[in-house]
């Protein structure tokens, strides 16, 4: 059987030597900065576990589609970096701040075709089923950006079009990961199911506990600004549950109205022009999270959703060992402060 240790340093070595073309660098140095300065690898590292439950060694034909989900992920965040209007990344300048937004654009852009080309390495007998699961996927994604986007203009918007926005923005990559490495793996289809449903509900919580390092991190941990989703008026699990609780508890008088649901309207019409409007905004919409319990409201979704998740991964009739592997992985996914 395949190890923790050995998925690590399948990992490692993996993005150690992975080579972008050379010329011209304003385009490829971006990807090698993106790459290089390494994120979590949650989802290559979710690939390679899926793919261990079923097999005993790895070959090529699952570590460059493994590698593939990083950098598809990578030129992801290159483009939400853009959209976001984000500073800092990974602890280092975005690549829209330390280049500029066309070279994202592009460098974006090239980083997508090259996942696509190292997709497309997996075996030839599940390439149909893996191309098509990549291919919806990256579509999905960019729903999900979109609705994020659209989102912004919107006063509020319900829990239900909240988690359909990040079921798509971030939880079906993970969920992709999962079910990948189960196909390349030649799992049967009802492993693969359940291991995308897995990934599915570990992705919500994934992105959830996102949006509450975005508000109560440090940025000297989490690698991001504190506070820019804020700033951008983005709707968070934390501002939707904090606009329908602020309204329930208003309605049954049981809360100051200076802590209710049209308090916090007002705060997002708060102008966020320099850093002491930004300031100011943020500790104005902490003071209303902390006065309903918003902190202690998500972390309570969250293991929910991560119990949720475990229940599909009950479901694959893994071997203790193996099962107890897909348990440290959610464990250490959702019990993050970076
Ligand atoms: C950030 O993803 C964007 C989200 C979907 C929340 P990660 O938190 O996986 O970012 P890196 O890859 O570790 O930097
Ligand atoms: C990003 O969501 C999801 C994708 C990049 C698809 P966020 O905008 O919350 O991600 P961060 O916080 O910038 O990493
Ligand atoms: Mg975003
Ligand atoms: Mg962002
Ligand atoms: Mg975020």
């Amino acid at each position: 059987m395949i190890n923790e240790n050995q998925i690590e340093d399948t990992l490692k070595s993996l993005f150690e030597n992975i080579s972008f073309s050379d010329e011209p660098a304003g385009l490829y140095d971006p990807l090698r900065y993106m790459i290089g300065i390494g994120g979590k690898r949650v989802r290559p590292r979710l690939c390679l576990i899926a793919y261990s439950l079923f097999k005993d060694s790895f070959d090529e034909r699952i570590l460059e589609p493994a590698a593939a989900l990083e950098v598809f992920h990578s030129f992801t965040l290159i483009h939400d970096d853009i959209m976001d209007n984000s500073d800092m990344r990974r602890g280092v300048p975005t690549v829209c701040r330390k280049w500029d937004n066309n070279t994202a654009i592009i460098s974006g852009d090239v980083m997508s075709i090259d996942s696509y080309r190292r997709i497309a390495m997996a075996p030839v007998e599940v390439l149909p089923q893996v191309m098509d699961l990549f291919t919806t996927t990256a579509a999905q994604v960019c729903e999900g950006q979109q609705y994020d986007m659209d989102f912004e203009n919107e006063k509020t918007v319900s829990m239900e079009s909240y988690m359909k926005m990040i079921g798509l923005k971030t939880a079906v990559l993970i969920a992709c990961s999962a079910k990948l490495g189960a196909l390349i793996a030649g799992a049967d289809r009802r492993s693969c199911d359940l291991l995308y449903k897995f990934g599915y509900d570990l992705g919500l919580a994934f992105q959830i506990t996102d949006d509450y390092l975005d508000t109560y991190g440090d940025s000297a941990v989490f690698g991001k600004k504190i506070g820019g989703d804020i700033i951008n008026n983005k709707k968070t699990w934390l501002l939707t549950r904090a606009i329908e609780k602020g309204e329930e508890l208003e309605n049954s008088g049981a809360i100051d109205p200076k802590f209710g649901k049209a308090a916090l309207l007002r705060t997002m019409e708060m102008k966020a022009e320099n850093e002491a409007d930004k300031s100011a905004k943020i500790d104005k919409v902490k003071e209303i999270y902390e006065a309903l319990g918003i902190d202690e409201d998500v972390k309570y979704e969250i293991i929910k959703l991560h119990a949720q998740a475990m229940n599909y991964a009950g479901m694959i009739g893994l071997t203790k060992v193996r099962y107890e592997m897909l348990h440290r992985y959610a464990d250490r996914l959702l019990d993050r402060n970076k």
